[in-house]
């Protein structure tokens, strides 16, 4: 595995020159998107997507999202696209954002874990966007971390993680959103979010229309998985996580430290073994919640206290993160 880090234009080109040849060549690229880094191949490569489900250990239920520079290119590989699809994909692409469509034939089954969808998503980080032109392919792409593991916002994060199972990871540093991309299902009569994400569901709704949430609650199981990666265990560090409300922060840290190594990630001082204080700007927090949960695992916390943010839309994709990885 090797690491190519982009520090100026020189390094920029090589990087982008080997990711392309790399993933034309049905080999595993790591890179980073605006939301996490991703864990690349070559889409229209049954082979190469093989890897990546090798690679992460990821059940082979679990469809990947395909990454396109453009709406044009995501149209060749839906086949049809709504007007809410259209509506969507003009308001937040480039961005944090997929669009379930029903899929073209070019993409194999692998990619689409055997049904009829496929997640189309536009990036809108520079070294993603550039790596995709040059391969000219569309790249298929998880969240470059193991399966239930928290997903990578930096490249040493990926390093940790996957190791040699990627053969190139693209160092373009840390990501900017920091939590993965909302994932909106546009095959019925109403778009519907199957995975909360920055972008919200009245966002959505105001240029589609209307938008309707998966409805299901981290908490809850679905009754039926439309969106299998939803399910179970997810984006959890190795200790054990809680999430605990503000008032009892300081009695539940004073408790669980008497028997375990406990890590703290709250608004405020509170005394843990390890302690991030967050920004109680969702924002701000999303892009630094998952470099804290990778901290608790070097630091090798028992316990992770988690401070639970707001119930206000804004807080819903971190909310539903912290669910999970508290389940
Ligand atoms: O921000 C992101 O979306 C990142 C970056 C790399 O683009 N990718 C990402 O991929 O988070 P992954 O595989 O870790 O999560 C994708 C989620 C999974 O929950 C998966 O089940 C769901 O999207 N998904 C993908 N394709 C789908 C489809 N055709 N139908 C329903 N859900 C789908
Ligand atoms: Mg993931």
């Amino acid at each position: 595995m090797q690491v190519m880090r982009v520090v100026d234009d020189a390094s920029r080109r090589a990087a982008l020159a080997k990711g392309a040849e790399l993933l034309r060549a049905g080999r595993l690229v790591a890179f980073p998107t605006e939301t996490v880094y991703g864990l690349g191949a070559n889409a229209l490569d049954e082979a190469a997507v093989q890897r990546i489900y090798d690679a992460k250990g990821r059940p082979a239920i679990n469809p990947i999202i395909v990454h396109v520079a453009s709406l044009a290119a995501a149209r060749e590989l839906a086949l049809d696209w709504p007007v809410s699809a259209d509506a969507i994909a003009r308001a937040f692409w480039p961005g944090p954002m997929t669009i379930v469509v029903r899929k073209q034939s070019v993409v194999p089954d692998i990619v689409s874990a055997g049904g009829n969808t496929v997640g189309l998503r536009v990036p809108a980080h520079p070294l993603a966007l550039a790596l995709i032109e040059q391969a000219r392919v569309p790249v298929a792409a998880p969240s470059a971390n193991l399966a239930t593991q928290v997903s990578p916002t930096t490249a040493r994060h990926v390093e940790r993680g996957l190791g040699d199972r990627v053969d190139l990871i693209i160092d373009g540093g840390p990501t900017h959103v920091g939590i993965e991309s909302t994932v909106v299902d546009v095959t019925g009569v109403t778009p519907r979010v199957l995975r909360p994400g920055m972008i919200g569901r009245d966002a959505i709704a105001r240029v589609a229309g209307a938008a309707e949430s998966h409805g299901v609650r981290a908490s809850a199981m679905p009754e039926a998985p439309r969106s299998p990666g939803l399910l179970g265990k997810h984006y959890a560090p190795r200790g054990r996580v809680i999430l605990v409300d503000p008032d009892a922060m300081h009695d539940v840290a004073r408790t669980q430290r008497r028997s375990s190594r406990v890590g703290v990630i709250s608004f405020g001082a509170i005394d843990g073994d390890v302690v991030r204080v967050m920004p109680r700007e969702p924002h701000a927090y999303a892009r630094g919640l998952y470099a804290a949960l990778h901290a608790m695992d070097a630091e090798r916390c028992d316990i992770v206290l988690i401070e639970r943010p707001p119930d206000a839309p804004e807080w819903a994709a971190i909310v539903d993160r912290l669910e999970r990885a508290a389940r």
